[in-house]
């Protein structure tokens, strides 16, 4: 059976901020990765442009010092959406492996589409390192329907497993079409920006100013037309957590699930592993969540 595919876990540790940090970042990024790794949050999401392969050195440095290397990892990093060519793809993944450490990942995701590659001919070399086991799982990121459709011609034996795309309480116009026709075609959606940037753990909420790096690539969150709105939203979405006895980021997280996403969760400190499995294991009712569907639409709470 080609492939390895292991069950994919409810919820991960996104590795992406390590692009920008500095050394003493790094050592807490470690640190939290392992405490992540020893409290049984083994999924992690890096890809080889997060600091051009750091964020991947630092996973496999980490996972390599586990007990034999971590084979209970559940590894994710993906290829560039400059690197979509079919020449290009397999040397992206051998590199990738050689800085995490391992002779395979549990699954590898198209970061983005790249228009001028057709993406059936990316799918096919992917499925061949499919064919090899140096890839659980294949799977794509920021990918639309139309482009779901078209990277499918590719496949012929391999399925695509997952699709990557922001999704929160906030961003969820674009992503819901697409969360449709996941679900229809048993295509796992994962969840990335679940916690718009922090905002639904309760940051930014009483005036406090949105550092640069966190405005930076968090596509429309921050843009001074659509912020105040957000930010008034997130009030009331933290007044109804309150009422109802719950962390906001509970609401933020489950409310994924309750749409069928896998959230994964950008974290940097060990501290967020403890308080992040704290909010994620408590579960918000079915009316709460629909109250903060209602309230994130701008409907009357
Ligand atoms: N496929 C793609 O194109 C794509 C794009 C974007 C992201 N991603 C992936 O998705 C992951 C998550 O997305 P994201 O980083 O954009 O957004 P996010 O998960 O919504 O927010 C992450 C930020 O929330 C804060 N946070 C986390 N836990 C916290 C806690 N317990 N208490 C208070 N604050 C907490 C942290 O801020 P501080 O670090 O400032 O403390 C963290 O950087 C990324 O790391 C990456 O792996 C993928």
């Amino acid at each position: 059976m080609p492939g390895s595919a292991k069950p994919h876990p409810a919820l991960g540790v996104g590795l992406w901020g390590l692009g920008r940090w500095t050394a003493e970042d790094e050592a807490r990024t470690k640190a939290t990765i392992g405490r992540a790794y020893e409290l049984g949050l083994h999924w992690f999401d890096t890809a080889e442009v997060y600091g051009s392969g750091r964020s991947e050195r630092v996973l496999g440095e980490v996972l390599q010092r586990a007990a034999a290397g971590a084979p209970d990892a559940f590894v994710v990093t993906k290829v560039s959406w400059e690197h979509l060519r079919p020449a290009q793809v397999r040397a992206s993944l051998i590199n990738s492996l050689e800085r995490l450490g391992r002779p395979s990942v549990d699954l590898y995701l198209v970061h983005a589409p790249d228009r001028r590659v057709p993406l059936a001919d990316t799918m096919r070399v992917l499925e061949a390192l499919w064919k090899e086991g140096k890839v659980g799982a294949i799977g794509v990121s920021n990918f639309t329907v139309e482009d779901l459709e078209a990277a499918a011609k590719g496949l012929t034996e391999a399925r695509i497993a997952v699709n990557q795309v922001r999704y929160n309480l906030f961003d969820r116009d674009e992503a819901d079409p697409v969360r449709d026709y996941c679900r229809s075609h048993e295509i796992l959606l994962e969840a990335y920006t679940p916690l718009a940037r922090g905002v639904l753990h309760g940051r930014y909420l009483d005036g406090k100013g949105i550092p640069p790096e966190v405005r930076k690539f968090a596509h429309r969150l921050f843009e001074p037309d659509r912020l105040p709105g957000i930010l008034e939203r997130a009030r009331s979405l933290r007044a109804l957590a309150k009422e109802s006895k719950v962390p906001l980021a509970s609401i933020a997280l489950h409310w994924l699930a309750k749409m069928g996403a896998a959230p994964v969760v950008g974290m940097s400190r060990p501290e967020q592993v403890d308080s992040n499995l704290t909010v994620w294991g408590i579960r918000p009712s079915d009316a709460v969540l629909d109250r903060a569907d209602a309230i994130a639409r701008g409907d009357r709470a």
